[in-house]
């Protein structure tokens, strides 16, 4: 009989999702278990880092254990422990990376520091052989960055945000618009309902041929409205707005993923990141892609948002490549792509 090979066991605790996943061959997800903290930090109307280290501390082990359960894979039986040590919340990112050194100790695996961006786009390999190279668009509450991937590992950023990321725009959008915490969901729910011409936003495309991005400018508008609206004590169309500011985003998000594409030449783009579940930027990913002949795939929405299948993945793919943590690994709030923690 061919031995079954024993899984990665991935660990994710930068915000405020504690989740716990068990992967094997880097492709089977056994389990994904990922409990929200939504719920806690909605009434402060974004993440309060205390309460979410908190929170971590009380369900990591629950978390962990019910992975194990659902997986039917005994406590121990695994090839590695893969944690995010950063970017993130450090108090926060702490709570996991402790736990994840403790297993890996007492069982006697090696320990895989996972950079949480690189494991966003890794959630593109669960259940799925992928060629490189390829360019992935990376946005999430705190990221928003076009790499370019050509093999395991060999990370390069193209482009950035100068100024908010696009799910913090969204949320802070979605704040001024009086819609509940998170607010990208929120957006994207409303602005199903709205008309996307109601409002001519200025698409900010910064310098000729940058791959760079900037989401200020568009929140900004978009809060003055409100304000003037609000002021002349007149209705404030949600809707359509939610649906102006969503379809601004959209636009400049697809036209540099797709200048990114063409420019280096690759067949394949991906999305990863919360705002990856977006519904318009998938359509229109798909749409643009399409009519370039490009391949353009994403993760299932639960893939796309926090979760520990995703480190477990990149975890998988380090392991492979020997690239093993030492047990002094530390927590970092910033620490850059590329550069092995
Ligand atoms: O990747 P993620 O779970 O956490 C970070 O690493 O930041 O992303 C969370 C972000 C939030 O800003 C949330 O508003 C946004 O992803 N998001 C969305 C959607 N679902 C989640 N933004 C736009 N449309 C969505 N459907
Ligand atoms: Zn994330």
């Amino acid at each position: 009989m061919v031995p079954i090979s024993r899984p990665v066991l991935g660990i994710e605790t930068s915000c405020d999702e504690t989740s716990a996943a068990l992967l094997r061959d880097g492709r089977e997800l056994l389990s994904n278990i990922i409990s929200s903290q939504m719920e806690i930090h909605r009434e402060y109307g974004g993440v309060v880092p205390e309460l979410a280290s908190r929170k971590h501390v009380e369900s990591i082990l629950p978390v962990i254990d019910q992975a194990f359960t659902e997986a039917e894979v005994r406590k121990g039986d695994v090839s590695a422990v893969s944690v995010t040590y950063g970017p993130g919340l450090v108090g926060a990112l702490v709570v996991g990376l402790s736990v994840a050194k403790a297993l890996a100790y007492a069982w006697g695996v090696p320990l895989l520091g996972v950079h949480h961006l690189e494991a966003h786009i890794y959630a593109n390999f669960v259940e799925a052989q992928r060629e490189f190279p390829l360019v992935c668009l990376v946005v999430s509450g705190g990221h928003t960055e076009i790499v370019l991937m050509e093999g395991h590992g060999d990370l390069v950023i193209l482009g950035r945000t100068r100024d908010d990321a696009a799910g913090e725009a969204f949320d802070k959008v979605a704040r001024v618009l009086g819609l509940e915490y998170p607010g990208g969901p929120a957006i994207d729910r409303v602005a199903a309902k709205g008309d996307e011409e109601y409002l001519s936003l200025r698409r900010s495309h910064l310098e000729e041929g940058s791959l760079d991005f900037s989401f200020s400018g568009i929140k900004t508008a978009v809060a003055y409205l409100v304000n003037d609206l609000t002021q002349a004590r007149k209705a404030i169309p949600v809707a359509h707005i939610a649906a102006s500011f969503r379809r601004a985003v959209v636009d400049v998000l697809v036209d540099k993923t797709m200048a990114a594409a063409e420019r280096h030449g690759v067949k394949s783009v991906f999305m990863a990141g919360g705002v990856a579940a977006n519904s318009l930027l998938r359509e229109e990913m798909l749409r643009a892609g399409g009519s370039r002949g490009l391949e353009v795939s994403f993760p299932p929405a639960n893939l796309c948002t926090d979760n520990a299948a995703m480190v477990a993945c990149a975890g998988h793919y380090l392991l492979k490549r020997g690239l093993v943590s030492d047990l002094s690994l530390d927590a970092e709030a910033g620490p850059e792509l590329g550069v092995r923690g």
